[in-house]
Protein backbone atom coordinates (compact mmCIF):
# COMPACT_ATOMS: atom_id res chain seq x y z
CA UNK A 1 0.00 0.00 0.00
CA UNK A 2 1.48 3.50 -0.83
CA UNK A 3 2.31 5.63 2.30
CA UNK A 4 -0.30 8.02 3.39
CA UNK A 5 0.83 11.69 2.44
CA UNK A 6 1.20 13.55 5.53
CA UNK A 7 -1.63 15.77 6.90
CA UNK A 8 1.44 18.02 8.13
CA UNK A 9 3.00 20.95 6.25
CA UNK A 10 6.84 21.40 6.61
CA UNK A 11 8.65 24.74 5.76
CA UNK A 12 11.71 26.90 6.67
CA UNK A 13 11.49 28.48 10.03
CA UNK A 14 12.49 32.17 10.08
CA UNK A 15 12.87 34.66 13.02
CA UNK A 16 9.10 35.18 13.28
CA UNK A 17 8.86 31.80 14.74
CA UNK A 18 11.38 31.88 17.41
CA UNK A 19 8.72 32.55 20.29
CA UNK A 20 7.06 28.98 18.58
CA UNK A 21 9.89 27.23 18.29
CA UNK A 22 10.87 27.75 22.06
CA UNK A 23 7.43 26.65 23.28
CA UNK A 24 7.81 23.88 21.44
CA UNK A 25 11.04 22.99 22.95
CA UNK A 26 9.99 23.66 26.53
CA UNK A 27 7.18 21.83 26.13
CA UNK A 28 9.28 18.29 24.31
CA UNK A 29 11.83 18.56 26.56
CA UNK A 30 9.99 19.26 29.42
CA UNK A 31 11.61 22.16 30.54
CA UNK A 32 11.56 25.88 31.10
CA UNK A 33 14.79 27.53 29.98
CA UNK A 34 15.07 31.38 31.64
CA UNK A 35 15.66 34.16 29.03
CA UNK A 36 19.56 34.27 29.14
CA UNK A 37 19.71 31.05 28.00
CA UNK A 38 17.02 30.90 25.16
CA UNK A 39 18.40 34.05 24.15
CA UNK A 40 21.72 32.41 23.85
CA UNK A 41 20.41 29.44 22.05
CA UNK A 42 18.54 30.80 19.44
CA UNK A 43 21.24 33.09 18.32
CA UNK A 44 22.95 29.73 17.35
CA UNK A 45 20.20 29.40 14.70
CA UNK A 46 21.22 29.61 11.27
CA UNK A 47 18.89 31.23 8.56
CA UNK A 48 17.34 28.81 6.51
CA UNK A 49 18.78 25.84 8.39
CA UNK A 50 15.28 25.49 10.70
CA UNK A 51 12.81 23.21 9.62
CA UNK A 52 9.40 23.08 10.96
CA UNK A 53 6.54 20.83 10.74
CA UNK A 54 3.01 22.47 11.18
CA UNK A 55 -0.93 21.21 11.95
CA UNK A 56 -2.47 24.44 10.58
CA UNK A 57 -0.72 27.57 11.33
CA UNK A 58 0.42 25.54 14.76
CA UNK A 59 4.36 24.14 14.91
CA UNK A 60 4.27 21.11 16.20
CA UNK A 61 7.80 19.59 15.18
CA UNK A 62 11.04 21.17 14.75
CA UNK A 63 14.73 20.29 13.86
CA UNK A 64 17.88 22.32 12.91
CA UNK A 65 21.03 22.17 11.39
CA UNK A 66 24.26 23.67 12.31
CA UNK A 67 27.13 24.07 9.60
CA UNK A 68 29.83 22.36 11.75
CA UNK A 69 33.38 20.98 10.67
CA UNK A 70 34.36 18.38 12.31
CA UNK A 71 37.74 15.83 12.60
CA UNK A 72 37.44 12.96 10.74
CA UNK A 73 40.17 10.36 10.67
CA UNK A 74 43.35 12.01 8.93
CA UNK A 75 41.03 15.55 7.82
CA UNK A 76 38.45 18.12 9.05
CA UNK A 77 35.27 17.71 7.08
CA UNK A 78 31.98 19.92 7.34
CA UNK A 79 29.13 18.24 9.38
CA UNK A 80 25.70 19.02 9.54
CA UNK A 81 24.96 19.27 13.56
CA UNK A 82 21.60 17.99 14.25
CA UNK A 83 19.93 19.72 17.01
CA UNK A 84 16.62 20.96 18.46
CA UNK A 85 14.90 18.01 17.76
CA UNK A 86 11.32 17.98 18.93
CA UNK A 87 7.36 17.42 18.26
CA UNK A 88 4.87 18.36 20.29
CA UNK A 89 3.49 16.17 22.88
CA UNK A 90 -0.21 16.45 21.41
CA UNK A 91 1.03 14.97 18.73
CA UNK A 92 3.57 12.57 19.05
CA UNK A 93 3.63 9.08 17.57
CA UNK A 94 2.17 10.03 14.13
CA UNK A 95 5.02 9.88 12.50
CA UNK A 96 6.10 13.72 12.69
CA UNK A 97 9.83 13.24 13.08
CA UNK A 98 9.80 10.85 10.28
CA UNK A 99 8.52 13.41 7.86
CA UNK A 100 11.50 16.06 9.63
CA UNK A 101 13.96 13.97 9.53
CA UNK A 102 13.55 12.47 5.71
CA UNK A 103 12.74 16.04 4.52
CA UNK A 104 16.32 17.10 6.37
CA UNK A 105 18.28 13.93 4.78
CA UNK A 106 17.28 14.92 1.61
CA UNK A 107 18.04 18.87 1.87
CA UNK A 108 21.35 18.33 3.45
CA UNK A 109 22.19 16.35 0.48
CA UNK A 110 20.71 18.84 -2.24
CA UNK A 111 22.76 21.43 -0.13
CA UNK A 112 26.06 20.19 -0.88
CA UNK A 113 28.27 21.41 1.85
CA UNK A 114 28.18 18.17 4.38
CA UNK A 115 28.36 15.08 3.49
CA UNK A 116 27.80 13.77 6.56
CA UNK A 117 25.11 14.60 9.77
CA UNK A 118 26.13 14.33 13.46
CA UNK A 119 23.61 14.59 16.40
CA UNK A 120 23.47 13.44 20.07
CA UNK A 121 20.39 11.58 20.90
CA UNK A 122 18.24 12.48 24.10
CA UNK A 123 17.52 8.35 23.69
CA UNK A 124 19.42 6.53 22.19
CA UNK A 125 16.42 4.16 20.32
CA UNK A 126 14.91 7.21 18.05
CA UNK A 127 18.21 7.58 15.66
CA UNK A 128 19.51 4.14 14.11
CA UNK A 129 15.97 3.64 12.01
CA UNK A 130 16.67 6.91 10.25
CA UNK A 131 20.34 5.79 9.27
CA UNK A 132 22.40 7.37 12.09
CA UNK A 133 25.36 4.75 13.70
CA UNK A 134 26.76 5.65 17.15
CA UNK A 135 30.13 6.63 16.25
CA UNK A 136 31.65 8.25 20.02
CA UNK A 137 31.43 7.03 23.24
CA UNK A 138 32.24 8.32 26.83
CA UNK A 139 33.00 7.03 30.16
CA UNK A 140 31.44 9.06 32.95
CA UNK A 141 33.27 8.38 36.61
CA UNK A 142 32.67 9.62 40.27
CA UNK A 143 36.18 9.66 41.61
CA UNK A 144 36.52 10.01 45.43
CA UNK A 145 38.46 13.50 46.19
CA UNK A 146 42.06 13.07 48.16
CA UNK A 147 45.48 13.51 47.79
CA UNK A 148 46.42 9.65 46.05
CA UNK A 149 43.30 9.88 43.45
CA UNK A 150 45.87 9.42 41.28
CA UNK A 151 48.51 6.78 41.21
CA UNK A 152 51.82 7.60 42.37
CA UNK A 153 53.40 6.99 38.76
CA UNK A 154 50.96 8.60 37.09
CA UNK A 155 53.19 11.45 35.24
CA UNK A 156 54.29 15.24 37.11
CA UNK A 157 55.75 17.55 34.98
CA UNK A 158 57.45 20.18 37.51
CA UNK A 159 57.31 22.99 34.14
CA UNK A 160 53.60 22.98 34.67
CA UNK A 161 51.82 25.92 36.48
CA UNK A 162 48.30 25.77 37.22
CA UNK A 163 46.26 29.33 36.98
CA UNK A 164 42.99 30.15 37.65
CA UNK A 165 41.95 32.51 34.98
CA UNK A 166 38.60 33.93 34.04
CA UNK A 167 36.13 31.58 32.75
CA UNK A 168 34.31 33.48 30.32
CA UNK A 169 37.87 34.11 28.99
CA UNK A 170 37.20 31.51 26.17
CA UNK A 171 40.37 33.23 23.92
CA UNK A 172 43.21 32.33 26.70
CA UNK A 173 42.17 28.47 25.84
CA UNK A 174 40.66 28.54 22.59
CA UNK A 175 43.98 27.88 20.91
CA UNK A 176 44.21 24.36 22.82
CA UNK A 177 40.87 23.40 21.73
CA UNK A 178 41.14 24.57 18.24
CA UNK A 179 44.51 22.51 18.40
CA UNK A 180 43.03 19.03 19.83
CA UNK A 181 40.01 19.75 16.95
CA UNK A 182 42.14 19.27 14.60
CA UNK A 183 43.95 16.04 15.29
CA UNK A 184 40.85 13.95 16.82
CA UNK A 185 38.22 12.16 14.85
CA UNK A 186 34.75 13.50 16.12
CA UNK A 187 35.74 16.89 18.08
CA UNK A 188 33.27 19.44 15.91
CA UNK A 189 35.49 22.52 15.63
CA UNK A 190 34.14 25.92 17.52
CA UNK A 191 34.11 29.23 15.77
CA UNK A 192 34.00 32.41 18.72
CA UNK A 193 30.37 32.12 19.20
CA UNK A 194 30.38 28.32 19.86
CA UNK A 195 33.78 28.98 21.95
CA UNK A 196 31.45 31.28 24.09
CA UNK A 197 28.79 29.27 24.24
CA UNK A 198 31.50 26.67 25.81
CA UNK A 199 32.39 29.35 28.48
CA UNK A 200 28.96 30.26 29.22
CA UNK A 201 27.75 30.47 33.11
CA UNK A 202 23.82 31.08 32.40
CA UNK A 203 22.48 31.56 36.47
CA UNK A 204 19.66 29.52 35.93
CA UNK A 205 21.55 26.62 34.81
CA UNK A 206 23.74 26.74 38.05
CA UNK A 207 21.51 24.57 39.93
CA UNK A 208 23.09 25.37 43.27
CA UNK A 209 26.53 25.68 42.03
CA UNK A 210 29.54 27.34 42.04
CA UNK A 211 29.96 30.59 39.29
CA UNK A 212 31.73 28.52 36.20
CA UNK A 213 36.08 28.08 37.02
CA UNK A 214 38.50 27.69 34.76
CA UNK A 215 42.31 26.32 35.77
CA UNK A 216 44.86 26.58 32.77
CA UNK A 217 48.15 24.26 32.85
CA UNK A 218 50.68 26.09 30.93
CA UNK A 219 54.70 26.39 30.56
CA UNK A 220 57.09 29.04 29.87
CA UNK A 221 55.92 28.83 26.42
CA UNK A 222 51.96 28.47 26.37
CA UNK A 223 49.22 27.25 27.68
CA UNK A 224 49.04 23.18 27.01
CA UNK A 225 45.25 22.27 28.63
CA UNK A 226 42.54 23.77 30.81
CA UNK A 227 39.45 22.61 32.65
CA UNK A 228 36.01 24.05 33.44
CA UNK A 229 34.55 23.09 36.61
CA UNK A 230 32.62 24.12 39.09
CA UNK A 231 32.01 23.07 42.69
CA UNK A 232 28.59 22.51 44.97
CA UNK A 233 29.25 23.26 48.65
CA UNK A 234 27.70 20.75 50.98
CA UNK A 235 28.08 19.79 54.72
CA UNK A 236 27.37 16.15 56.23
CA UNK A 237 27.20 16.79 59.73
CA UNK A 238 29.89 19.28 59.42
CA UNK A 239 31.93 17.51 57.50
CA UNK A 240 32.72 18.86 54.40
CA UNK A 241 31.23 16.91 51.49
CA UNK A 242 31.11 18.98 48.65
CA UNK A 243 31.32 18.29 45.16
CA UNK A 244 33.19 19.03 41.98
CA UNK A 245 31.77 19.25 38.52
CA UNK A 246 33.80 18.86 35.47
CA UNK A 247 32.74 20.25 32.37
CA UNK A 248 35.34 20.24 30.47
CA UNK A 249 39.23 18.82 30.50
CA UNK A 250 40.63 19.59 26.85
CA UNK A 251 45.22 19.52 26.90
CA UNK A 252 47.22 19.08 24.06
CA UNK A 253 49.96 16.45 26.54
CA UNK A 254 49.52 13.67 28.96
CA UNK A 255 51.68 15.53 31.49
CA UNK A 256 49.38 18.55 31.02
CA UNK A 257 46.41 16.67 31.40
CA UNK A 258 47.77 14.26 34.76
CA UNK A 259 48.36 17.96 36.38
CA UNK A 260 44.84 18.81 35.36
CA UNK A 261 43.08 16.12 36.79
CA UNK A 262 45.88 16.36 39.85
CA UNK A 263 44.43 19.67 40.80
CA UNK A 264 40.61 18.51 40.52
CA UNK A 265 40.68 15.67 42.23
CA UNK A 266 42.38 17.09 45.42
CA UNK A 267 40.24 20.31 45.83
CA UNK A 268 39.75 21.27 49.54
CA UNK A 269 36.53 20.83 50.94
CA UNK A 270 35.56 18.38 48.53
CA UNK A 271 34.67 14.75 48.42
CA UNK A 272 33.91 13.63 45.20
CA UNK A 273 34.32 14.81 41.66
CA UNK A 274 32.49 13.86 38.49
CA UNK A 275 33.97 14.12 35.20
CA UNK A 276 30.75 13.29 32.35
CA UNK A 277 32.65 13.12 29.24
CA UNK A 278 35.84 10.95 29.72
CA UNK A 279 37.78 9.98 26.27
CA UNK A 280 37.03 6.02 25.94
CA UNK A 281 41.01 5.74 25.70
CA UNK A 282 42.01 8.72 28.61
CA UNK A 283 44.41 7.93 31.10
CA UNK A 284 43.17 8.64 33.41
CA UNK A 285 41.60 5.35 33.50
CA UNK A 286 44.84 3.93 34.48
CA UNK A 287 45.96 6.85 36.79
CA UNK A 288 43.46 6.99 39.43
CA UNK A 289 44.31 4.69 42.15
CA UNK A 290 41.04 2.72 42.89
CA UNK A 291 38.97 3.02 39.17
CA UNK A 292 36.45 0.68 40.64
CA UNK A 293 35.55 3.06 43.39
CA UNK A 294 35.24 5.42 40.28
CA UNK A 295 32.53 3.68 39.05
CA UNK A 296 33.27 4.45 35.11
CA UNK A 297 30.04 4.22 32.75
CA UNK A 298 29.89 4.09 29.90
CA UNK A 299 28.03 6.21 27.42
CA UNK A 300 26.53 6.85 23.57
CA UNK A 301 27.97 9.87 23.14
CA UNK A 302 27.81 10.84 18.85
CA UNK A 303 25.82 9.59 16.22
CA UNK A 304 26.71 9.91 12.47
CA UNK A 305 24.81 9.77 9.29
CA UNK A 306 26.28 9.30 6.34
CA UNK A 307 24.32 11.04 3.12
CA UNK A 308 26.79 10.86 0.40
CA UNK A 309 29.13 7.80 0.50
CA UNK A 310 31.46 8.33 -1.99
CA UNK A 311 32.32 11.83 -0.99
CA UNK A 312 32.17 10.77 3.24
CA UNK A 313 34.59 7.72 2.39
CA UNK A 314 36.80 9.59 0.18
CA UNK A 315 37.04 12.67 2.90
CA UNK A 316 38.59 10.62 5.73
CA UNK A 317 42.25 8.46 6.05
CA UNK A 318 42.49 4.78 6.60
CA UNK A 319 45.29 3.69 8.72
CA UNK A 320 46.28 0.41 6.79
CA UNK A 321 45.53 0.18 2.76
CA UNK A 322 42.42 -0.87 1.96
CA UNK A 323 40.68 -2.09 -1.16
CA UNK A 324 36.93 -3.39 -0.94
CA UNK A 325 33.51 -3.51 -2.46
CA UNK A 326 30.80 -1.67 0.04
CA UNK A 327 27.10 -3.56 -0.56
CA UNK A 328 25.26 -0.24 0.98
CA UNK A 329 21.68 -0.77 1.57
CA UNK A 330 19.52 2.88 2.52
CA UNK A 331 15.93 2.89 2.08
CA UNK A 332 15.92 6.83 2.75
CA UNK A 333 18.60 8.30 1.11
CA UNK A 334 18.54 6.20 -2.17
CA UNK A 335 21.39 7.56 -3.90
CA UNK A 336 23.27 5.98 -1.71
CA UNK A 337 22.27 2.19 -1.71
CA UNK A 338 24.10 0.11 -4.03
CA UNK A 339 28.09 -1.19 -4.52
CA UNK A 340 31.27 0.93 -4.10
CA UNK A 341 34.53 0.20 -4.61
CA UNK A 342 36.53 2.20 -1.31
CA UNK A 343 40.49 2.21 -2.18
CA UNK A 344 42.79 4.22 0.49
CA UNK A 345 45.27 3.91 2.67
CA UNK A 346 47.18 6.81 4.96
CA UNK A 347 47.55 9.35 2.62
CA UNK A 348 44.26 9.05 0.88
CA UNK A 349 41.27 7.31 -0.46
CA UNK A 350 38.70 7.22 -3.86
CA UNK A 351 34.58 5.53 -3.67
CA UNK A 352 33.41 4.81 -6.73
CA UNK A 353 30.07 2.76 -7.88
CA UNK A 354 31.04 -0.20 -9.12
CA UNK A 355 29.44 -3.17 -10.69
CA UNK A 356 31.55 -5.84 -8.49
CA UNK A 357 31.08 -8.43 -6.21
CA UNK A 358 30.30 -7.40 -2.90
CA UNK A 359 32.84 -7.93 -0.13
CA UNK A 360 31.01 -6.32 2.82
CA UNK A 361 27.40 -5.72 2.75
CA UNK A 362 25.89 -3.33 5.57
CA UNK A 363 23.64 -0.70 5.73
CA UNK A 364 24.20 2.96 5.82
CA UNK A 365 24.04 2.97 9.84
CA UNK A 366 26.73 0.86 10.05
CA UNK A 367 28.94 2.64 8.00
CA UNK A 368 27.86 5.70 10.34
CA UNK A 369 28.92 4.24 12.95
CA UNK A 370 32.42 3.06 11.83
CA UNK A 371 33.16 6.28 9.67
CA UNK A 372 35.06 8.28 12.80
CA UNK A 373 36.88 5.02 13.41
CA UNK A 374 35.79 4.26 16.92
CA UNK A 375 33.72 1.37 16.50
CA UNK A 376 34.59 -2.02 14.55
CA UNK A 377 32.98 -3.27 11.85
CA UNK A 378 34.67 -6.71 12.90
CA UNK A 379 32.52 -6.45 16.11
CA UNK A 380 29.49 -5.09 14.28
CA UNK A 381 29.76 -8.03 12.33
CA UNK A 382 29.35 -9.96 15.62
CA UNK A 383 25.73 -8.61 15.76
CA UNK A 384 24.91 -9.34 12.75
CA UNK A 385 24.44 -6.10 10.92
CA UNK A 386 27.97 -6.43 8.57
CA UNK A 387 28.24 -9.87 6.71
CA UNK A 388 31.17 -11.15 4.26
CA UNK A 389 29.82 -11.67 0.65
CA UNK A 390 30.35 -15.35 -0.54
CA UNK A 391 33.51 -14.01 -2.84
CA UNK A 392 35.17 -11.95 -0.47
CA UNK A 393 39.13 -13.45 0.69
CA UNK A 394 38.58 -14.27 4.66
CA UNK A 395 40.46 -11.80 5.88
CA UNK A 396 38.19 -8.86 4.55
CA UNK A 397 36.57 -8.31 7.57
CA UNK A 398 39.86 -8.12 10.19
CA UNK A 399 41.53 -5.89 6.87
CA UNK A 400 38.78 -3.23 6.62
CA UNK A 401 38.27 -3.24 10.49
CA UNK A 402 41.98 -2.51 11.10
CA UNK A 403 41.74 0.10 8.25
CA UNK A 404 38.16 1.64 9.76
CA UNK A 405 39.62 1.89 13.15
CA UNK A 406 41.87 4.91 14.03
CA UNK A 407 44.15 6.30 17.05
CA UNK A 408 43.55 8.78 19.25
CA UNK A 409 39.91 6.91 18.96
CA UNK A 410 37.32 9.24 18.08
CA UNK A 411 35.95 11.92 20.54
CA UNK A 412 33.04 13.87 20.91
CA UNK A 413 33.79 17.30 22.84
CA UNK A 414 30.05 19.24 23.53
CA UNK A 415 26.51 18.18 23.23
CA UNK A 416 24.77 20.82 20.87
C1 LIG B 1 11.48 11.81 20.09
C2 LIG B 1 10.39 12.56 19.30
C3 LIG B 1 11.06 13.66 18.50
C4 LIG B 1 9.70 11.57 18.40
O1 LIG B 1 8.77 12.25 17.56
P1 LIG B 1 7.49 11.51 16.95
O2 LIG B 1 6.88 12.44 15.98
O3 LIG B 1 6.68 10.97 18.05
O4 LIG B 1 8.18 10.30 16.17
P2 LIG B 1 7.53 9.50 14.96
O5 LIG B 1 6.05 9.36 15.22
O6 LIG B 1 7.92 10.09 13.66
O7 LIG B 1 8.26 8.13 15.16
C5 LIG B 1 9.19 7.59 14.28
C6 LIG B 1 9.55 6.25 14.81
O8 LIG B 1 10.38 6.40 15.97
C7 LIG B 1 9.80 5.73 17.07
N1 LIG B 1 10.09 6.57 18.23
C8 LIG B 1 10.10 7.91 18.22
N2 LIG B 1 10.43 8.37 19.44
C9 LIG B 1 10.66 7.30 20.21
C10 LIG B 1 11.05 7.17 21.56
N3 LIG B 1 11.28 8.23 22.35
N4 LIG B 1 11.18 5.90 22.03
C11 LIG B 1 10.94 4.84 21.22
N5 LIG B 1 10.59 4.93 19.93
C12 LIG B 1 10.45 6.17 19.43
C13 LIG B 1 8.36 5.59 16.75
O9 LIG B 1 7.79 4.52 17.44
C14 LIG B 1 8.41 5.37 15.25
O10 LIG B 1 8.79 4.03 14.99
P3 LIG B 1 8.48 3.33 13.56
O11 LIG B 1 9.34 4.03 12.53
O12 LIG B 1 8.88 1.92 13.79
O13 LIG B 1 7.01 3.54 13.32
C15 LIG B 1 9.34 13.21 20.24
O14 LIG B 1 8.71 12.19 20.99
C16 LIG B 1 9.92 14.22 21.20
O15 LIG B 1 9.94 15.40 20.87
N6 LIG B 1 10.42 13.78 22.39
C17 LIG B 1 10.94 14.67 23.38
C18 LIG B 1 12.16 15.50 22.93
C19 LIG B 1 13.25 14.61 22.36
O16 LIG B 1 13.65 13.62 22.96
N7 LIG B 1 13.77 15.00 21.18
C20 LIG B 1 14.86 14.33 20.52
C21 LIG B 1 16.09 15.11 20.81
S1 LIG B 1 17.56 14.33 20.26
Amino acid sequence: MPAQPSPYSIRVLTEDDSAAMMDLDDNAFGNTLEADVVQSELALHEPGRGIGVFDGALLVGLATAFSFQIGVPGAVVPAAGVSWVGVLPTHRRRGILRQLMTHQLHEIHDRGREAIAVLYASEPVIYGRFGYGLATSSWSMTVPRGPHALRPDAPRDSSVRLRLVPAEDWKLVAEVYDTVARNRAGVVTRDERWHQRAASDWTSMRNGRSALRCVVAEDDNSVRGYARYSTKQNWNNGVAAGVVDVREIVALDARARAELYRYLFDLDLMSSVTVWNVPVDDPVLHWVTNPRSAAPLRHDSMYVRILDVSRALSDRRYAVPVDVVLGVTDTLCPWNDGAWRLVGGPDGATCTRTDDEVDLALSVRELGAAHLGGTSLAELAETGWVSVGPGARSDVLERVSAAFLTNPRPWSAFIF
